[in-house]
């Protein structure tokens, strides 16, 4: 298993390098290349397509030839040339971070992913660039473009914008890299993504590595990468019920702490009838057997059938539209063996000491108005 994974790498290698040397393109910022260009280049691109960087790659280098003179650049002028670019954290960043290479580094670029840390705006692909398109040093980087590339390859479903599905990519692209050509390879990779293997209709027939593709051999390519944001948003229909028990000026009202395997877990909440996926008719709500039930352990409850407040709530992977609906009772009706969790009964005055979801906070706050 170790050798045919490191022989399918060397392979990868040799046809990447082999297709970067015939086919890369001529930007300025491989033809000059220092690590101040790499940095100007690299954070330039960071959200921006190279056609469009390219005329503000001149304009920089125009304006602020060495690193001493973006240092000693003032805000205004640094923003001025990046206008239209967008994101203008990432301009007033480059330029402290070019004050910091003066003032801490000596005018030099560090070569280390410890000290590169220290400069703004400066994130783990913007390093890798630097140390090796620059300095041809050993390291991986991952950047969109690599992300899509090997996620094609080895027809990896780890999601790209999560964490550990990150960790996933820059492991394989250190496996990978080509630790003789760190620049061309890591160069190779970004290439590759941008004129070969581009998000819609890669152009595999052309592509150099086509026949060591795993994502092309299963024909799920053009599906790949993964992004666990793009899936579906769900929706989620809430009813609670507000139980106030006792009298005015003493009530309690009805909690009880959310279980594991579901959202907010630890977090309390009153009680609660899920709709589902859609949304639940009143009559289905009110003739529903959990409300049965709950009504079954009150004493003397009357229900009021409008709900109180409603409320939304977005969570990444679910939308949540909740009501909140009244109960009054006089007291609770001793537990039985089948209660499938006994309530807490909360003073209405403590019952700020109960952290509750936020959704759950605005429907009572909502009902209270
Ligand atoms: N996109 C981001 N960085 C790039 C680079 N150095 N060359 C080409 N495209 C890029
Ligand atoms: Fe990308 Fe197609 Fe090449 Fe695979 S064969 S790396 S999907 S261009």
């Amino acid at each position: 298993m170790k050798t045919s994974a490191s022989s399918l790498y060397r392979t990868l290698r040799q046809r990447l390098g082999a297709w970067y040397d015939r086919e890369a393109r001529d930007l300025p910022w491989r033809r000059d290349v220092s690590a101040y260009h790499v940095l100007l280049s690299e954070v330039i691109l960071q959200q921006t397509r190279v056609d469009q960087g390219m005329s503000y790659y001149h304009r920089f280098t125009e304006a602020f030839p060495t690193v001493y003179d973006l240092a000693a650049a003032s805000e205004d002028e640094v923003l001025l040339l990046w206008q239209g670019l967008g994101y203008y954290s990432r301009g007033r960043n480059l330029r402290r971070a070019a004050q910091i290479i003066v003032s801490d580094f000596g005018g030099e670029l560090p070569r280390t992913l410890e000290e590169l840390s220290r400069l703004p705006g400066v994130g783990p692909y913007t390093r890798g660039a630097i140390l090796s398109f620059a300095y041809n040093l050993p390291f991986p980087t991952v950047d969109g473009n690599v992300y899509r590339v090997l996620s094609r390859l080895f027809a990896l479903t780890d999601p790209i914008d999560t964490g550990a599905g990150q960790r996933v990519y820059w492991q394989l692209a250190e496996e990978l890299l080509d630790r003789e050509h760190p620049s061309r390879h890591n160069q190779a990779l970004i290439e590759l993504g941008a004129l070969c293997c581009t998000p819609r209709n890669p152009h595999c027939p052309e592509c150099p590595v086509q026949e060591q593709c795993e994502g092309y051999r299963r024909g799920i390519a053009e599906t790949l990468p993964i992004k666990q944001g793009k899936t579906r948003v769900r929706p989620r229909y809430m009813y609670y019920f507000l139980v106030r028990l006792g009298e005015a000026g003493a009530t309690s009202r009805l909690l009880r702490r959310r279980g594991a395997g579901d959202i907010w877990q630890g977090l309390y909440e009153l009680p609660l009838i899920e709709g589902g996926e859609e949304p639940l008719s009143t009559e289905t709500l009110l003739a529903h057997p959990r409300l049965s039930a709950l009504l079954g352990q009150l004493r003397a409850p009357r229900l009021h059938p409008q709900p109180r407040a409603r409320a939304k709530h977005r969570l990444s992977h679910q939308q949540l539209y909740a009501e909140l609906y009244l109960i009054e009772a006089e007291g609770l009706m001793p537990p039985t063996e089948e209660d499938e969790q006994p309530w807490l009964l909360i003073p209405e005055a403590e019952q700020e000491r109960y952290a509750m979801p936020v959704l759950l906070t605005r429907l009572l706050e909502e009902a209270e108005d």
